[in-house]
């Protein structure tokens, strides 16, 4: 978090200290002293098919290199709507995060009085003897719970003798202003646990130093106990999904239009070790009988945010799903020859869950979970980084057996390698298959890179599964997305666009960061639990301004220029036509756009200073649109050094 706060307090010094050059594109304005204006002359016929999944993106509960301050929170206490941090005690040793007492009371953490055989222990609560008034406890959220005007849906399972009302209560934790408080009546027993549901209205807090109280009458109690399990708070979801995802994240998730998702990992997926690696029958059915585990990223996922939960998120954004599933490669060992055939079994299983008809074991379960249809799955990846971390050797023949165990029983489904490098592949590859690339790097390392897909076998269809821009010379590699490195990487994407006829998929990663937990960064969108956290980056809006005006056609284009600084792509769908342009240079470039038989529409423009970058709770950088006329079909664009544009015209 220091780290966080140096290197944001750096961006914001340079960002009011900045030149105030022109940052945003005008037309028919050639700045004086320009040297290099280019004539770019789209082809209006010809050219090459370009993917419809060009553009998604990848998310998993949490990013990678295993190191012991990792974290990141991106699922839970981030895209999970769920706001209760520990509510299940899960993961390797949790103990009483999140939790404090409130009035005469003590608490811990019960292993005696689980709530589930997957929710292994509850909260219990000692009430001292003769005490009077409230007693109960507190759940301070993620670093803080947001408190909207909005209703509150909770639930929570409780154990011991108690008939009366409880109050549930979310309250400033500084201040002490209570922003709701709801009286449950309850009828609690000492034989078994008892479930609660309930809603409450609140009114909104100025900031995110909240927590939720749960009190209840210290006089029925004192001299013993209660214990409570798994307590949950949502505000209203996307979509009101039950156990949904956090509307406003979501949100503007869904404004990228992304094609398809990539999930669940990334190094989630792998697990430390064989046993803690992702397994999706534990991401399933009820959240209370869901264990969770300890993840890749040294900290507890409840797997709220389970299988079935992406896929209504797949398809709530009609994104196409990009299943992972788990290949034998663990960080503590690799399972391959007959000890993976049990795995590869487990993962017949799982396709059935999602493809089988509900009279199949599997099928008829998903049915129970509340998805009769199969799931509309079509993309298999086996495995994450099998280039890296040991995977290398083994994977040929781990691919191969996976490969054809699902192929026999599945051919239609289009399964994708974890790894690039040609060392880990089988030598003779199967027809039919993609193959996922990752690569983080430098600005100046991604922009040298805008040829490679040039270059790439027609025959070997590419995910880009994971890239984005890098600060790779710092120890952290931590900064969050400044202007020249989200130009690089719209050069970059221009390299891919070009290319989309073999570039199939790209997805930026990762997506999300919880700015007080954050570890690893960049990311394309930050929030903390304050009201307006919610940041969207540099990188950010240039994904959007991407994915939002995409092409079904990539067009040549005559040009006065090679390529760099300025670099551009050239698309059509029907009769309208995208020219994105990226300028990655310090001086400002006048470019003139010729698309014949076209006379107006209009240019979107993303520019700053090359150390500009969106803060959280003050973002500046975001991108201008204007109305453009062409004169004969002819735009003439100031594109300012570091900038990134969109010409959009009929
Ligand atoms: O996106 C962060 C991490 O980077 C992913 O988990 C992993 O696949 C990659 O190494």
């Amino acid at each position: 978090m220091q780290v966080l706060a140096r290197s944001l307090l750096a961006a914001l010094a340079a960002w009011q200290s900045r030149d105030p050059s022109p940052t945003t594109g005008q037309l028919h304005n050639p700045a004086p002293g320009n040297q290099s204006a280019v004539n770019l002359t789209v082809i209006t016929s010809g050219g090459n098919h370009s993917s419809p999944l060009l553009y998604g993106i990848m998310f998993e509960v949490g990013p990678t290199v295993p190191r012991k301050d990792f974290s990141l929170w991106p699922g839970d206490g981030g895209l999970h709507g769920q706001l209760l941090q520990n509510n299940g005690f899960q993961g390797a040793d949790p103990g009483l995060t999140a939790y404090k007492p409130i009035g005469p009371a003590e608490i811990m953490q019960d292993y005696l009085y689980p709530v589930s055989e997957a929710i292994t222990s509850s909260l219990q609560v000692s009430v001292t003897t003769g005490a009077t008034g409230w007693a109960g406890f507190a759940n301070t959220g993620y670093k803080g719970i947001p408190v909207v005007n909005t209703t509150y849906w909770c639930q929570f399972w409780m154990l011991g003798d108690y008939t009366g009302d409880l109050i549930l209560r979310l309250v400033g934790a500084s201040n002490g202003t209570i922003y709701a408080s709801h009286n449950v009546p309850v009828g609690s027993t000492a034989q078994k646990f008892t479930q609660y549901t309930t809603e409450f209205h609140a009114s909104a807090s100025p900031d995110g130093h909240n927590e939720w109280q749960l009190l209840f009458n210290a006089s029925k109690v004192a001299g013993g106990t209660l214990n409570f399990g798994l307590p949950q708070l949502f505000p209203p979801t996307y979509k009101s999904r039950p156990n949904g995802l956090r509307d406003d994240i979501a949100q503007v998730i869904a404004d990228l239009k992304p094609s398809f998702l990539r999930f669940p990992g990334g190094n989630n997926l792998e697990g430390l070790q064989v046993d803690s690696r992702w397994q999706w029958n534990l991401t399933i059915g009820p959240v209370v009988d869901r264990p969770g585990r300890q993840s890749d990223w040294f900290y507890p996922n409840t797997d709220a945010l389970g299988l079935d939960e992406y896929l209504w998120w797949c398809e709530d954004m009609k994104m196409v799903p990009v299943l992972a599933v788990w290949d034998g490669k663990s960080y503590g060992g690799i399972q391959s020859g007959q000890e993976l055939e049990p795995y590869i079994e487990d993962i017949l299983h799982e396709l059935e869950y999602l493809l089988g008809p509900p009279n199949t074991t599997y099928g008829s379960l998903r049915a129970r979970n509340g998805r009769v249809q199969p799931w509309p799955i079509e993309y298999i990846e086996i495995g994450n980084e099998d280039d890296y971390t040991g995977g290398c050797p083994t994977y040929p023949q781990r691919f191969m057996q996976i490969y054809e165990a699902i192929h026999q029983s599945y051919p239609n489904l289009t399964l994708i390698t974890s790894a690039s490098d040609p060392q880990c592949l089988p030598a003779e590859p199967p027809p039919g298959i993609m193959y996922d690339f990752h690569y983080y790097r430098s600005p100046d390392q991604l922009v040298a890179q805008f040829h490679e897909w040039d270059h790439q076998s027609r025959s070997r269809p590419a995910m880009i599964g994971e890239y984005g821009c890098r600060n790779t010379s710092s120890p952290d590699g931590f900064y969050w997305p400044f202007m020249r490195c989200s130009c690089s990487e719209a050069v970059h994407m221009i390299g891919l666009e070009r290319n989309s006829d073999v570039v199939k998929m790209a997805s930026y990663a990762p997506l999300l960061q919880n700015f007080p937990y954050t570890q690893w960064s960049p990311t394309l969108i930050g929030f903390d639990s304050n009201p307006g956290s919610l940041t969207l980056s540099t990188s950010y809006w240039v994904q959007k301004m991407f994915s939002t005006s995409q092409g079904e056609t990539i067009l040549p284009v005559n040009s006065t220029a090679s390529f760099g600084p300025l670099y551009w792509v050239a698309s059509k769908t029907h009769r309208t036509y995208m020219v994105k342009m990226a300028n990655y240079g310090h001086e400002l470039r006048s470019v003139r756009v010729t698309i014949p038989h076209t006379t107006a529409g209009h240019l979107e423009m993303l520019s700053g200073p090359p150390d500009g970058v969106n803060l959280p709770h003050n973002s500046t950088i975001r991108p201008v649109r204007q109305k453009v006329t062409g004169v004969r079909g002819s735009y003439v664009v100031s594109m300012p050094a570091w900038g990134v544009a969109v010409l959009l015209v009929h």
